[in-house]
């Protein structure tokens, strides 16, 4: 079997009622994984499990709010039973930062912004974890942002809340290593999904070296890549599906 195949595999995607979480609910289903869709919007859960029906795999799918951790936790463990295991954590579930600056963000904002994608990530984690470390073998990718590197001149509590994901990331990659878990996260720039308004969107394009936005499925590959065995011996790092946007570093 060729190893980018996630054939036998099941891999649980938060947020995948639509966006880039559909995106990759379809490409790994197309590449042989079963998947439990998870998002806060039903009618979007069940439209992509038709998807990964469609593409001939299982779906389970599970409706509730990413920051409810206890109930969660609790529909994890039910997923887990129903499918038999989950191999692949894609923690991929997040919301916009509204272009607002400092002076307008209060502690509100901030909370909601770091329970959905901080918390939240580090208790789907947690719930996966366990299953991964007694067959030692998983993949959990993190779904961060270019804004994590590069700041944004507004959205702060979003930049911050997507760096904070990077350090997740490179923690877990040390502590579960010895479990054979590979922990990588994706941090895509401007894509076409339902997040950011078309003027942001048009605003960018000039400082993007390839001069357009990606297409949903774009991360995705770089998500099913890490989440195939052709990532084996990666983790710990960021791949950056951002068309040039913000190239940093050495
Ligand atoms: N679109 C971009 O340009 C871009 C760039 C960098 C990073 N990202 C990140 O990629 C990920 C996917 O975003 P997208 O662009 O596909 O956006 P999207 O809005 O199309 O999809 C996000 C999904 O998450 C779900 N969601 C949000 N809050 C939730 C909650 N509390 N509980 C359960 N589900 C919830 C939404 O219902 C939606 O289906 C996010 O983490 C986002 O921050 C997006």
């Amino acid at each position: 079997m060729s190893a980018h195949r996630l054939d036998g595999k099941v891999a649980f995607i938060t947020g995948s009622g639509g966006g880039m979480g559909r995106a990759e609910a379809v490409l790994m289903a197309e590449r042989g994984a079963d998947i439990i869709v998870h998002d806060v919007k039903e009618k979007g859960a069940h439209e992509t499990a038709e998807q990964v029906r469609a593409a001939g795999r299982k779906a389970h799918v599970i409706v509730a709010d990413v920051t409810d951790i206890k109930t969660m936790t609790a529909e994890i463990a039910k997923a887990d039973k129903a499918m038999g295991k989950i191999d692949i954590l894609v923690n991929n579930a997040g919301i916009g930062g509204d272009y607002r600056l400092l002076s307008q963000l209060e502690e509100a904002d901030f909370d909601k912004m770091f329970n959905t994608h901080v918390k939240a990530s580090f208790f789907c984690a947690k719930a996966v974890v366990p299953g991964m470390k007694e067959r030692k073998k998983g993949k959990i990718i993190n779904i961060s942002s270019n804004w994590a590197m590069i700041g944004a001149i507004f959205s702060s509590h979003y930049c911050g809340a997507k760096a904070a994901i990077l350090g997740l990331t490179k923690a877990w990659a040390k502590e579960l290593a010895p479990y054979n878990i590979n922990v990588n996260a994706v941090a895509p720039g401007w894509v076409d999904t339902g997040m950011g308004t078309e003027e942001e969107k048009k605003k960018s394009l000039p400082q993007i070296p390839l001069r357009r936005m990606g297409q949903p499925v774009e991360p995705a590959y770089a998500v099913a890549f890490l989440a195939s065995s052709e990532s084996d011996f990666i983790t710990g790092q960021v791949i950056c599906p951002n068309g040039g946007d913000g190239i940093v570093g050495i």
